[in-house]
């Protein structure tokens, strides 16, 4: 096929591969892809349509794929049970029989809306994830875009007093904390966040890669050791704000076969909302984390 093509998008993150067959990369083809997913946080390829058997394949490139055992969330009510198979769910409004929910109040889709919140996938375990792979399925004619956040540039914008605040700082990231938060999960919280099911993280992390520092904030922050919660949940809303901004975003706008991956360990990433009753359905493969930060 020749050598892959890298174009960076046109922000701070991203870039579009071409010339590239995702389901059989030798290892030269690998080598680029990679590079390219380090470099730029977030990679696009289209006309990919990978089945989920390449989409696992070209996941487990990356390293250690996760596993539902691994990887528990909160149940669907269409029952993704903790099997010990791969954590490989479908995101949107057509589970995984391929019914069609189309009512905003739906539990399936009442369940799915934590991912309209920015976050980094993982955030509340202890490695978190490497990667997230999401291939496009059955794609919204309009609107239900993924959007990234460079969380690099982010830090690398930061005013000095905000970066000298950050170093040092520790948080609790609870999955529980933001399905409970956004309304997707109904559930006391208890007052001490921390006692939830999580995990503690800084609030910087240097890529293991490319040596860059990110900032590590997301919905799933629930606690920041040493701060009053209402007092750090504005700050992290504001951290959020200003961070999410041009020209650190790229939105997708998801084509059939499109295959995007992005690396949680310097990208925030959200779903739009789109009209429910056009059908969304992307395939989700996700890869472990390997370092404590
Ligand atoms: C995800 C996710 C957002 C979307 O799959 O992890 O957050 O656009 N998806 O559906
Ligand atoms: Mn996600």
């Amino acid at each position: 096929m020749g050598t892959v093509q890298v174009a960076p998008l046109d922000a701070t993150l991203g870039a579009e591969l071409s010339n590239v067959s995702l389901k059989d990369l030798d290892d030269a083809s690998w080598r680029v892809v990679e590079d390219a997913f380090n470099t730029y946080g977030v990679i696009v390829a289209h006309d990919q349509y990978l089945s989920l058997d390449e989409q696992l394949a070209f996941g487990a490139r990356f390293g250690e794929l996760c596993r539902n055992d691994a990887s528990r969330m909160p149940m669907r009510p269409d029952g993704e049970t903790p099997d010990g198979g791969f954590f490989a769910p479908v995101v949107g409004n057509v589970d995984k029989d391929g019914k069609h929910h189309t009512d905003a109040e739906d539990p399936y889709i009442r369940s799915g809306i934590g991912n309209n919140e920015w976050h980094s996938d993982s955030s509340f375990q202890h490695l978190g994830a490497i990667a997230s792979i999401l291939a496009g399925v059955e794609v919204p004619e309009e609107d239900g875009h993924t959007e990234f956040a460079d969380m690099r540039a982010a830090y690398d914008a930061l005013p000095a007093e905000t970066t000298e605040r950050l170093a040092g700082l520790r948080a609790w990231h609870s999955v529980v904390y933001s399905r409970v938060t956004l309304g997707a999960l109904d559930r006391d919280l208890p007052e001490d966040l921390t006692t939830l099911p999580g995990a503690e993280h800084s609030m910087v992390r240097r890529h293991p890669v490319t040596g860059r520092p990110s900032l590590v904030i997301g919905s799933h922050l629930a606690h920041i050791y040493g701060m009053d919660d209402a007092e750090a949940h504005r700050w992290v809303q504001d951290l959020i704000d200003q961070a999410c901004q041009p020209p650190r975003v790229y939105s997708h706008k998801w084509r059939e076969g499109d295959v995007v991956a992005w690396d949680n360990r310097s990208v925030l990433h959200r779903g739009r909302t789109y009209d429910y009753s056009q059908r969304r359905r992307l395939q989700h493969v996700r890869v472990a984390g390997e370092v404590e930060f």
